[in-house]
């Protein structure tokens, strides 16, 4: 049988719009897990005072998840399809989370938008489309969920209704409509997950139809190893495991890799010895594949999240000062020469002061101001950003993926931009 093709699919959405829960369902009806396992969580769920959290519990392990009923970090699961292999990532909701949002956007080939179809689009609903548009999502499916809780329940009129104020802010954010595909559902009910169930009046596809039309990531196998790091375990016998998602190149057992920054100046050379996907052990890993490895020459004290794996003769860019396109998106003053916010690019998380604001950038590209005293929300310019330590980013020519950023402040997302060339390397 041909390999089914692999794809990282990321629920995002505003808090409590049913995330994990329609995650939940998915699994369910798609095969990956058994009803007896949703029996023993809908008795968990009610003893923890958490009824209906029975679906959710199946992506949300952590004690504290369970008793808040809140997703805090992001949690994978493997489900399969006719053709096609998903990895899914479970991303949470709440404003104060958005850190681990990104991290797990920052894995995925496409994303699943929740939203409840009573409350319509939220606060991360708006931050989650932006940054999944920062990060290069370029497929999404916006499923409009809860439609069983619509006054009449499954309303056609509201689900309309949602849709408008979805299509406007996609088409704000800079998604073009042939990228969406938007449906609704109840993850809840159990409908049009696999079957249309209640929502008979539903002409489009069910979320399982829309999952598998996603195309499957174009990352290019033949490139330059580029492989961030999510976490460095620790496993008895075997020594440290970094895992991480291939963003370009193909590991395998022989392949060296230079990992930067590192603990050690210069970075750390490793050889791969194994890889493992979905816990079993595999010949290779190319673009998209999430995997763990064991390298010889590396400890678990060597390396950390935020680190990129390379090739030894190209190793991963770590910049010392880089000059940037940013967009100013949500900030409550201005943005000055000197301020100095926390960058997410990848898996890592840098403060990085804007040493110079070059020039104020017209939609077309060009420069409409030198030198401009301060940024306001709604303004793109070229900046130049000197990271406080080192911060592995590529420039977009070389690796898109690894060029992006968001730029978050007082619990928000302030901005969001892209590492158009580095000036200076760090050694
Ligand atoms: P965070 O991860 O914390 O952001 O939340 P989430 O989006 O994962 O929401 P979750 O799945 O935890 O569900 C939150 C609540 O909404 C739970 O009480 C669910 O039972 C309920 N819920 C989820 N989906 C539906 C739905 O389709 N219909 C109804 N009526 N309730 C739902
Ligand atoms: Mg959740």
């Amino acid at each position: 049988m041909a390999e089914k093709q692999h794809l990282n699919v990321v629920f995002i959405g505003h808090v409590d719009h049913g995330k994990s829960t329609t995650v939940g369902r998915v699994l369910l009806e798609g095969g990956a897990i058994d009803q007896h396992l949703i029996d023993k969580y809908r008795k968990e769920a009610e003893e923890r005072g958490k009824a209906g959290f029975e679906l959710a519990y199946v992506m949300d392990n952590l004690k504290e998840e369970r008793e808040r009923g809140v997703t805090i970090d992001v949690a994978h699961k493997e489900f399969k399809t006719d053709t096609k292999h998903f990895t899914i990532i479970d991303a949470p909701g709440h404003r104060d989370f958005v850190k681990n949002m990104i991290t797990g956007t920052s894995q995925a080939d496409a994303a699943v938008l929740v939203v409840a179809a009573d409350d319509g689009i939220a606060a991360q609903t708006k931050e989650h489309m932006y940054l999944s548009k920062v990060m290069g999502i370029t497929q999404m499916i916006v499923s409009v969920n809860k439609m069983d809780i619509t006054k009449p329940a499954y309303d056609e009129g509201r689900y309309n209704e949602v849709v408008e104020e979805v299509k406007k802010m996609l088409k704000n954010v800079g998604f073009k409509s042939d990228q969406v595909n938007i449906l609704p559902s109840s993850g809840w009910k159990a409908d049009n997950i696999k079957e249309k169930g209640e929502l008979s009046w539903w002409k489009g596809d069910t979320l399982l139809q829309a999952l598998d039309k996603l195309n499957p990531p174009t990352g290019a196998a033949d490139g330059k190893i580029r492989i961030p790091i999510q976490d460095v375990y620790k496993i008895s016998g075997i020594g440290a495991v970094p895992v991480g998602r291939v963003e370009s190149g193909t590991i395998k057992a022989g392949t060296k890799l230079m990992f930067k920054p590192s603990n050690h100046q210069g970075g750390i050379v490793g050889e791969v010895k194994s890889v493992q996907m979905h816990h079993n052990e595999v010949p290779q890993a190319i673009p998209g594949d999430n995997i763990g490895f064991n390298c010889r020459g590396i400890s678990h004290t060597d390396i950390r999240r935020g680190d990129v794996g390379g090739p030894v003769d190209d190793p991963p860019s770590v910049a010392k000062l880089f000059k940037a396109q940013v967009m100013v998106m949500n900030h409550p003053n201005v943005i000055t020469e000197g301020y100095t916010p926390v960058f997410h690019c990848h898996t890592a998380q840098v403060a990085c002061t804007f040493e110079k604001l070059i020039g104020k950038v017209g939609p077309d590209g060009t420069i409409t101001e030198e030198n401009p005293d301060f940024l306001k929300t709604g303004d793109q310019a070229f900046v130049l950003i000197r990271p406080t330590k080192p911060l592995a980013i590529e420039e977009v020519k070389k690796f898109s993926s690894l060029s992006r950023f968001a730029i978050r402040d007082m619990g928000q997302t302030v901005a969001a931009g892209v590492c158009m060339q580095i000036e200076e390397q760090w050694d």
